[in-house]
């Protein structure tokens, strides 16, 4: 049978490969496919209209048409080939591209001297039985201080210089980037019950003035322990071990009485300088230790405050500066140089 579409598939691929031969460049290359085997052109109308022929010419036409096209992209695909790896060796042979060269390397990155420090923390807890839980950068209020027993106009507030969130309620602002990690001992202890062991890392802002121990940025790690007949020897014995784990056995580790108004009683942990063993310097203030982390047991006011039994249960809780922890280890001066990003720092570690 002498088809009229048939003759036409024809002249297509004839015009088609003469057109591919002169197609010089990429641009020129989508053009044609765009020409010869895009959603308009002629061959795809063909394709498309094959259901409207009679069976014997569908047949006959389908079958030419759907090589045709098939062949079509295969000398498509050869042909940018043969253009890529004449652009190579263009490029060689004009000189621009010198193969023997060193190659460059690639930089590899790495993770934060703070970042690695709090794995290892939070690595040492959870080998001891603690859970990872992580909670909100931009708190509520109450979480951050009514909870934890820290009223408003409370001088207890002074501790802690405030960043609030421009964002009024009732008159008043009662969001704030939160200034410690304490309050998810209240998101935690408000879901579930005893026996409770987190540990809950994050970031904590203050609005504070700089210095060599003190940014306005920091990372804690806030710990909780509830459960019946937790004491004081529970808290000093993980610290210790905790501690123990960090700097090995040497550092030597001091506790002393500190108020936090959701303890009773309060402490505060501190590890000897490591630059000056102890004498003295500018890091530590000349007090010859450095304070790692704040500390207690859980006052009965919160645990009643979240709807436990506090006759019942007992608990510890502390909260550790994690760029503390990362100076101690790594004996590094100034607290500030951790998040200037100077890569000849951060490439140390
Ligand atoms: C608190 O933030 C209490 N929430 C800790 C706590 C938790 C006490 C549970 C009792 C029970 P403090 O403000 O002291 O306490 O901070 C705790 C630790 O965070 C400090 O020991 C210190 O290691 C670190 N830290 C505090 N302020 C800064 C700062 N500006 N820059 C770097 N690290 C800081």
């Amino acid at each position: 049978m002498d088809l009229p579409l048939l003759q036409e598939l024809d002249d297509i691929g004839a015009r088609a490969r003469a057109d591919l031969a002169s197609a010089a460049d990429e641009a020129a290359l989508e053009s044609w496919r765009v020409a010869y085997l895009g959603r308009r052109s002629r061959l795809n109308l063909i394709l498309r209209g094959l259901a409207s022929l009679p069976l014997d010419e569908r047949r006959q036409v389908g079958a030419a048409a759907n090589r045709l096209r098939q062949e079509l992209e295969e000398a498509l695909a050869q042909r940018q080939a043969a253009l890529q790896e004449k652009a190579v060796t263009t490029t060689i042979e004009t000189g621009r591209l010198d193969v023997t060269l060193p190659g460059r390397p690639i930089a590899v990155g790495r993770l934060h001297p703070v970042t690695q420090t709090l794995r290892d923390v939070l690595g040492a807890f959870e080998s001891m039985g603690f859970q990872v839980v992580e909670g909100p950068e931009v708190e509520w209020d109450y979480y951050n201080f009514e909870a934890v027993r820290i009223p408003k106009d409370h001088p207890a507030r002074d501790m802690w210089d405030t960043l609030w969130i421009d964002y009024r309620r009732d008159g008043e602002y009662p969001m704030l980037l939160r200034t410690h990690t304490s309050p998810m001992q209240i998101r935690v202890m408000e879901q579930t019950q005893p026996p409770v062991r987190i540990v809950s890392p994050g970031k904590c802002y203050r609005h504070e003035a700089t210095d060599p121990t003190h940014e306005w940025m920091l990372t804690q790690v806030e710990g909780l322990a509830v459960d019946e007949a937790i004491s004081m020897a529970d808290l000093k014995g993980t610290l210790f071990e905790f501690a123990k784990r960090i700097f090995g056995p040497e550092r030597r580790v001091r506790f002393r009485c500190d108020y936090f108004p959701f303890v009773e009683p309060g402490a505060e942990m501190a590890i000897d300088c490591f630059l000056c063993g102890g004498q003295g310097c500018r890091s530590c203030a000349n007090s010859g230790w450095l304070e790692i982390l704040g500390c207690g047991m859980v006052h009965p006011e919160v645990l009643a405050k979240v709807g436990y039994d506090f006759e019942r249960y007992t608990g510890f809780a502390f909260g550790l500066g994690v760029e503390r922890i990362a100076m101690l280890r790594h004996g590094i001066e100034d607290i500030r140089l951790f998040y200037d990003n100077d890569l000849r720092f951060l490439k140390q570690f």
